[in-house]
């Protein structure tokens, strides 16, 4: 009876593993889908009932289901290398040239493509995958074994009998374009059934395939990844006496042991074949499953290989040829204007969402008013968008032979009109301003435009602030839009059955808030200054008021010329102080802020310690001191008016060197002339 239960179980997994083969790697499947899942069951049953008689490359592994605590790092056998970065033909023709010069003659190229995944080296050992390990830092990598087996194109066994007893694979794991969509359609299908917004759900949504990629794999549930189906190519074979003497020829056998190579690569005898491969498939390779980014062009022979060797990094006898940014076009369907934390306006194209490089892109950065006019883009316009480097993609420019002739949008007849750019602020309704000589559009309404303010308080509980770290943005938000706080001041006058009201706020937390605001009412006047958010005042602005006027009526006191004295304080920045403390509101707040008890002049520790000894100097601390640790030396620094930098230049006043100044910062201030001091010659200038 167990005989035939075993018998059952290998001729089921035989079976189920044929028809994975001939679905994942040949593309061509011989029964439907729902017989597929039945065979697959029955197996999953069976091997439940007995489990003495699972096999760890049982095809029932693919559906997941072992949990992984931490991966183990593996030392790769054969180091895990990169590849040489061409971008054009005359790039490409160096790295031939270089081949030829070598001696080689007669040699050939094989072309393939490049995927852009994430790179993957399995081991089999006697015809059974034994290990799957990542790129890691390419000596050494993350055993992902268990992850990888849910991979349905690769094989837990190979096919056939012929194989090296050992030998690695390398390849490149990667999500299918259509499952990407596929997976981020349920994200938004789910989310919006939640409640949540578009914004919002852009933002839970996968960003490209190989972010999804290598997120899948450093899953540590195996079902989760089973879930999201992700394919690979392989295309490196490595081992001792492998039985080929070619590359093209490894992988035409690999494919024969059933592993799944691509049909794209190409073998050429020229160069001329080389870049009439790379211009085929500039543009066909987006009609591909998989995302690309270039081509990898290797020569053929292993004794070819073999001559022409490594570079530390990468091997001589292969190149990569990177294809430039892409390009798409789509839909502009609408204009929007945000409005940001410092009230800067920047509008944002919303495109009908299209895939470009692998993401889906439903909008796109348009910059200020005066990009809009350049590129004259217009509601209903086919535009095209370009990614680049960067994360957020632009528009480079308008299809005009689609303007007005009803390119497939309703939206065309919109394009007849020029882009008005607006003139109030979306959130608040303020008139918006743009000074002379600046790109953006500001909403003035400083102290009533809803993000502003939100951003304000943001600003004002952070750690180089008040540091109130249990009022975190979500917790600002719901306070403001409840009407509970509308400027910083309101922060003091919470009381604990407001905060109750709150969703998700429970008794714990709303304590704990209340003593992270009370423990603030601590915080040095230096640090209150940087909080209370005058525009332009950074922490070492802050810093400098504090400590040359030591108190805040000081500073509201003070005439331009007065706050140009500080040193580092310009006349814009000034101005800005003048016109913050004319404003009654301001003044309403910080009286406020004092009757709550915070800090508003320096302590009488701070009083004796500061004063104006170093203004006007810069400082650079170095190495390890006896009297001060660093920290307070360069405190101290501030508070007698200097200033402090990271790096020595021309404009340092002094180097204060301690202990084991670093050799490189001794040269650099020697070449330039700049004093070394010690600590006590430093306590010297403060007596
Ligand atoms: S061969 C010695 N072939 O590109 C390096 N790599 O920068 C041998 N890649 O880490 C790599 N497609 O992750 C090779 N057809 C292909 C490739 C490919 C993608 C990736 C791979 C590698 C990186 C090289």
């Amino acid at each position: 009876m167990s005989e035939l239960i075993q018998q059952k179980i290998e001729e089921l997994s035989k079976k189920i593993e044929e028809h994975n083969y001939n679905y994942y790697v040949l593309s061509n499947p011989t029964i439907s889908d729902f017989e597929f899942d039945k065979l697959l069951e029955e197996l999953i049953k069976l091997e439940k009932e007995h489990p003495e008689f699972l096999k760890t490359d049982s095809p029932s592994q693919r559906v997941g289901g072992q949990v992984t605590k931490e991966f183990k790092t593996v030392k790769h056998k054969y180091p895990m290398l990169s590849l040489g970065n061409t971008y054009n033909e005359e790039e490409l023709r160096d790295f031939d040239e270089r081949i030829r010069k070598s001696g080689l003659t007669h040699y050939e190229y094989v072309c393939e493509l490049k995927y852009d995944g994430v790179s993957i080296s399995l081991t089999y050992i006697n015809g059974k995958l034994s290990q799957a390990v990542t790129r890691g830092d390419g000596e050494k990598g993350d055993d992902v074994t268990t992850n990888v087996k849910t991979i349905s194109s690769i094989p837990l066994t190979l096919r056939g009998d012929n194989f090296p007893k050992e030998f690695e694979i390398r390849g490149e794991i990667f999500m299918p374009k259509k499952e990407f969509l596929r997976i981020n359609e349920n994200i938004h299908k789910q989310l919006m059934e939640e409640g949540y917004g578009e914004e919002e759900i852009y933002e839970k949504q996968l960003k490209n395939p190989r972010n999804a990629t290598s997120g899948t794999l450093k899953q540590l549930d195996s079902k989760a990844v089973a879930q999201r189906k992700l394919d690979c190519y392989l295309y490196s074979v490595l081992g001792e006496d492998l039985p080929f003497a070619s590359h093209f020829e490894s992988l035409e056998t690999a494919k024969k042991w059933g592993l799944k190579v691509s049909g794209d690569m190409e073998k050429f005898s020229s160069l001329e074949g080389v870049i009439g491969y790379l211009k085929k498939w500039d543009k066909k390779r987006h009609t591909l499953n998989v995302e690309t980014d270039g081509v990898v062009i290797k020569v053929n022979a292993y004794e070819h290989q073999r001559f022409l060797g490594f570079t530390a990094k990468s091997p001589r006898w292969a190149i990569a040829y990177k294809y430039k940014a892409a390009q798409v076009s789509t839909i502009l369907e609408d204009i929007s204007y945000q409005v940001g934390r410092t009230g800067a306006i920047t509008p944002v194209a919303n495109l009908k969402p299209v895939l470009l490089a692998g993401t889906t892109v439903k909008r796109a950065s348009l910059h200020n008013a005066d990009i809009i006019e350049k590129l004259d883009v217009r509601i209903g316009d086919t535009v095209f968008v370009e990614k680049g480097g960067e994360i957020i993609p632009k528009i480079i420019g308008v299809d005009l032979t689609k303007r007005n002739s009803g390119n497939g949008s309703t939206l065309f007849e919109e394009n007849a009109h020029q882009t008005k750019y607006i003139t109030h602020c979306p959130e608040c309704g303020t008139e918006l301003i743009r000074a002379e000589g600046e790109a953006n559009h500001y909403c003035p309404n400083e102290l009533g435009c809803p993000p502003q303010v939100k951003g304000k308080m943001e600003h004002f509980v952070s750690r180089k602030a008040m540091d109130i770290d249990s009022l975190g943005s979500e917790t600002i938000a719901q306070l403001y839009d409840a009407g509970l706080i509308k400027t910083i001041a309101d922060i003091y006058d919470l009381k604990k059955e407001d905060l109750l009201k709150i969703e998700r706020m429970a008794e714990k937390s709303a304590n704990n808030l209340l003593e992270g605001i009370e423990a603030s009412e601590k915080v040095p006047f230096e640090r209150v200054m940087f909080a209370i958010g005058i525009r332009h005042i950074g922490e070492t602005t802050a810093k400098k008021l504090a400590f040359y006027f030591k108190n805040i009526d000081a500073i509201k006191n003070a005439s331009v010329e007065q706050l140009l004295e500080v040193g580092d304080i310009g006349e814009k920045t000034a101005n800005t102080i003048i016109a913050y403390f004319a404003d009654n509101r301001c003044i309403e707040i910080i009286e406020r802020l004092k009757g709550a008890g915070l800090q508003f002049e320096l302590s009488e520790q701070q009083l004796v310690n500061s004063s104006d000894k170093l203004k006007d100097l810069t400082f650079v601390v170095s190495g390890v001191f006896t009297r001060f640790n660093r920290d307070d030396l360069k405190k101290t620094i501030e508070q007698n008016g200097g200033k402090n930098v990271g790096s020595i230049s021309g404009k340092t006043s002094y180097v204060v060197a301690g202990e084991n100044m670093g050799p490189e910062k001794l040269k650099k201030a020697e070449k330039l002339g700049v004093k070394i001091i010690s600590e006590n010659d430093f306590i010297k200038m403060l007596e």
